[in-house]
Formats: structure tokens, C-alpha cells, sequence
């Protein structure tokens, strides 16, 4: 059996974890991570069929029956999970029953799962549904997108326009726009519906007054989404006032057309 702390899943999280804490977005245990994992890979190292403990979710997720998922651990702090993986990290499959969470390794100190466990399941099941190759879903607190959110009407198509008109980078990266949903208590079977919803056709969704979820086929996908979002939204609000020159509708279209994207409906004129 290989050394699961050399595995490049658990050194993806690892690395992804210390850069999000080092952008300033995950103060304390803000954030969280989960990464659909291919079997035969955990395979290599760790023995599938030796379950440590089970976990109830709380909710049902039949459809990823059988899916492993590296995840990190409610209350762990991201600046930590470098320094030990095993405590900050668990790996879970999801049971046949769809509502229990079987623990193959990790969380070390009797931890489980973060507490938006039902938000990023739920995703994973829209997202597999739009993109087969989907693997990640990723949730951060990015400061700058917190506050263009919070001076922002709730209209996603509203705030995926002044994002685009604030960077040409903006339409290329995600023409497909990013969702809001409002303000609501998080941890929940709720917030994680809505945010699913939202995933059926977003990779990113913003929530509101509290921050931001990407995804994507691999870690830099959706790393690269939210980082994106992330540094529009401070030009957005560096400039918030003062602003002369945002990009025209004409050339937000022409980026479209150069790199062959369709943009999300109904944002430009
Ligand atoms: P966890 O520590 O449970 O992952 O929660 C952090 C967070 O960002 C809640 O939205
Ligand atoms: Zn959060």
C-alpha cells in the first residue's frame, strides 16, 4: 500500500487549502472542499472495505451511492490542514442507503465532515448532471466578492454584468454567469437545495453576506472560477463611484465570439 500522505488527491487539498488561507479568504474554518475521488485511485492506498466509522448525513444523496469524496472537516481551520492532513482531512463513501457516510480514513480526532456537507453533495449531484467529468466543489469566503455582493441588487444576471463590464478576463471565464441566492442560514438541508438548484446551471454561486462556491472537472478549474470572481470584484470595488470606463456590451460580445463562448441570457443588450 502507497503512502496516502504522498497521494496527489491529498496534496491537491493540501495545496488548494494553504492558498485560499494565504488570499486572506478563509479566516478561522471558513471554507470547505470536496473532491470526487476515483476508486481504483484510493485503492492504491488505503483498504476500501475497511470502513473506521460511519456518519449520518442527515440527508439523502442515492445518486452518489458508492462515491468517495475527500472532504474537509467542519471546524478545521484551512492554514492547518498542510501541517496534518489526517486530522483536517476525511475520506467518506457514500453508503448504498444514500443518508450515511462511511469513514475510510482521516479525521483523526473523531471529527466528521464540514457542516456544509448537504451543500456540496447536493452540488456534486447537479453538476455530475450537467458535466460528467465534474469533481470539485469548493466554498470560500473571498472578501471582495462578500462586499461587491453586499452593495449589489440580488439579480444574478445584474451582478454577472458588472462583473463583466469590470474585466475582460470576467465573460471568457465564466460565460456562463454566476448565481446568487440571498441571504440564509447556512449548514442547512435548505441552503444546500437551493444552492443545487442553482448548480443545475451555474458553476458559481454566490451567498449572500456570506461568500462564494465554485466547481469544476479539477482543482484549478474551480480555483480558478471563484479566483477570478474574486479579483473582478475588487476592481468592481476599488472603483465603485468613480468609474468612467466599464466595457461595452460590443466588446464583452466580441471576447464571446473570439474564444466561441455563448454568454448567459439576458445580461447583455
Ligand atoms: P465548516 O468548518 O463546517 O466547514 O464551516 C465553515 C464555513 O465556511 C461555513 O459556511
Ligand atoms: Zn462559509
Amino acid at each position: 500500500m502507497k503512502n496516502i500522505l504522498n497521494a496527489p488527491f491529498v496534496r491537491e487539498m493540501c495545496e488548494a487549502t494553504a492558498n485560499m488561507y494565504r488570499l486572506g479568504w478563509d479566516e478561522r474554518n471558513g471554507g470547505n472542499i470536496s473532491y470526487m475521488l476515483d476508486e481504483k485511485e484510493v485503492a492504491e492506498y488505503l483498504d476500501v472495505n475497511k470502513v473506521i466509522r460511519t456518519i449520518p448525513t442527515g440527508f439523502s444523496a442515492e445518486k452518489l451511492a458508492g462515491k468517495i469524496f475527500i472532504v474537509t472537516g467542519t471546524g478545521k481551520y484551512f492554514k492547518n490542514v498542510e501541517k496534518d492532513p489526517e486530522t483536517n482531512l476525511g475520506i467518506v463513501r457514500i453508503a448504498k442507503d444514500g443518508t450515511t457516510a462511511e469513514l475510510l480514513w482521516g479525521y483523526k480526532d473523531g471529527g466528521k465532515f464540514t457542516s456544509e456537507f448537504p451543500a456540496h453533495m447536493m452540488s456534486h449531484v447537479s453538476r455530475l448532471e450537467a458535466d460528467k467529468d465534474h469533481r470539485i466543489v469548493m466554498h470560500t469566503h473571498p472578501t471582495y466578492t462578500i462586499a461587491m455582493n453586499a452593495v449589489c441588487p440580488i439579480d444574478e444576471k445584474d451582478f454577472t454584468h458588472k462583473l463583466w463590464q469590470s474585466n475582460t478576463e470576467a465573460v471568457v471565464v465564466f460565460p456562463d454567469g454566476v448565481g446568487v441566492l440571498p441571504c440564509m442560514v447556512c449548514g442547512t438541508n435548505e441552503i444546500g437545495v437551493a444552492t443545487a438548484e442553482k448548480m443545475k446551471k451555474f458553476r458559481l454561486v454566490v451567498w449572500t453576506n456570506h461568500g462564494i462556491y465554485g466547481t469544476g472537472k479539477n482543482m484549478d478549474e474551480a480555483f480558478g472560477l471563484i479566483e477570478t470572481v474574486e479579483k473582478t470584484a475588487q476592481i468592481y470595488m476599488l472603483t465603485l463611484g468613480r468609474v468612467v470606463n466599464v466595457i461595452p456590451d460590443e466588446i464583452i460580445k466580441g471576447l464571446a465570439d473570439l474564444w466561441h463562448l455563448t454568454p448567459m441570457e439576458g445580461v447583455l443588450d
